[in-house]
């Protein structure tokens, strides 16, 4: 049998989606229950999950059954390339992810700690004070820095401008309709989306070859590109992992940020024990990716049947957890709704209710193929807040809060977290 699912026409469905996915998938849930199925044009049908417990289930899939890779090709490929553990599945995916690893984790990402704040200070010393302006982009111009520096490792300033320059317009035009959608034969075309897309690459390509034949001369250095060199992936597969660090890594974590600041400027009791109480930062981060999770699913393409909540999903079919809902699943979550950080502050009492909290809570994704980044992008949020904080007073212009919109594969505050800045006189002290 398969999951319930609305009888409404593929273009409807699909059209809804792209208007309100949150409106969408949360109706659904209360119509049909914690498994439903969705159909968009031109895909195979998918089947979403809103419990901790199924989504465990679909993350099993990671060790056979499931393809995260296949499921992100169509949208992703054409930027990545083909060497990407975004978009690779077995084996060639594993020889990727484990030389990965070692890089991004939390031990080796605390060595940037300095360098984050230092890149976070510089930036925010350019924001505009007593003006209205949207944080996000504030906040991509920090992480976007992050990347070229500790990441691609690059210091020349007229290469870091020039990367500057081009990578938010290269992501940009590669997340874009025109580009994702276009049929093959249209993607040769000398003009439009797709031809000034090609030239962008062509162009940030030009700089990271460069980039990797140089320090291939001159080794070593703390970067990740500095340990990818000391593997043995070749000049383009070092080139596709940079660019999937950039696209994994860059919107997602400013947009995450983006809804710290909108939650917290809307409560002042939180805003108050922040930011040096360095057990509260973490759980309030944990919270707001809770709360407003950036990446809104985490789909496998199912190569063998699934039996999955009492139901059977064929082979070819798309599994994933909502992740927004299942942030808000009651079973794992006491009073979910609730914007609660102590939620995460260790609580020895209560061991069992937090491992079914720790289970359930799941914006990077799980499995096998739980994000790469984490670490660094919990660093990464908890040393930009700090540094925002002791620096600025912020206030929303509007007390209100921000609709969750989709952007890409992220779900994004809809002003983009309007605020206004006031210097903080004195500066507060470490
Ligand atoms: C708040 C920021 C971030 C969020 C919310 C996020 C979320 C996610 C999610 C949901 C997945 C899919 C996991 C799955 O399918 O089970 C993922 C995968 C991935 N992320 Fe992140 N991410 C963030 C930051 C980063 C950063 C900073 C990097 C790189 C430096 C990164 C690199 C990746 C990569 C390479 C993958 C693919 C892993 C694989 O398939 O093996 N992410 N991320």
């Amino acid at each position: 049998m398969l999951p319930p699912g609305p009888r409404l026409p593929s273009a409807v469905q699909t059209a809804w989606f792209m208007r309100d996915a949150p409106g969408m998938l949360e109706s659904f849930q209360r119509k049909y229950g914690p498994i439903f199925t969705v159909r968009y044009t031109g895909f195979a049908p998918e089947v979403y999950v809103t419990t901790g417990e199924l989504a465990e289930q679909v993350y099993r899939t990671d060790q056979g059954g499931g393809r995260a890779g296949e499921a992100r090709r169509d949208f992703l490929e054409h930027m990545v390339g083909a060497h990407s553990v975004l978009t690779l599945d077995g084996d060639p995916w594993w020889q990727h992810r484990k030389l990965l690893n070692p890089p991004l984790r939390a031990k080796q990402v605390a060595g940037y700690r300095d360098d984050i704040a230092a890149i976070a200070a510089e930036k925010i010393a350019t924001w505009p004070l007593d003006r209205p302006f949207a944080l996000r982009e504030r906040m991509q111009d920090i992480t976007l820095e992050i990347i070229i520096r500790l990441i691609f490792g690059i210091q020349d300033s007229g290469r870091i401008g020039r990367l500057r320059a081009l990578l938010p317009d290269l992501i940009e035009t590669g997340g874009s309709m025109p580009v994702v959608m276009l049929p093959d034969k249209l993607r040769r075309l000398p003009y439009g989306p797709h031809a000034r897309f090609a030239r962008l690459r062509t162009e940030v390509d030009a700089i990271l070859f460069d980039e990797i034949r140089r320090r291939r001369a001159a080794p070593g250095g703390t970067d990740v590109l500095g340990r990818l060199l000391d593997t043995d992936l070749a000049d383009q597969e070092i080139r596709d992992e940079l660019i999937t660090m950039l696209v994994a890594g860059h919107e997602t974590t400013a947009t995450g940020l983006a809804w710290a600041f909108e939650r917290l400027l809307r409560m002042p009791e939180v805003l108050e024990r922040l930011p040096d109480d360095e057990a509260y930062l973490d759980a309030v981060v944990k919270e707001v990716l809770r709360i407003r999770p950036v990446v809104y699913e985490a789909p496998r393409l199912l190569d063998a049947p699934l039996e999955l909540g009492g139901y059977e999903i064929p082979a070819g079919w798309y599994a994933g957890p909502y992740i927004p809902l299942v942030h808000r699943d009651p079973a794992a979550f006491a009073e979910p709704d609730e914007f609660r950080p102590e939620r995460f502050l260790d609580d020895p009492q209560n061991r069992a209710q937090n491992r079914a909290q720790n289970r359930a809570w799941m914006p990077f994704g799980g499995g096998r193929r739980f994000c790469v980044g984490a670490q660094l992008a919990l660093l990464e949020m908890r040393i930009i807040i700090r540094e925002v904080l002791h620096r600025l007073e912020l206030t929303a212009p509007d007390q209100a809060p921000e609709a969750r919109r989709l952007k890409n594969v992220t779900l994004a505050p809809a002003k983009l977290t309007r605020v206004t800045a006031r210097a903080r006189t004195p500066a507060r002290t470490r």
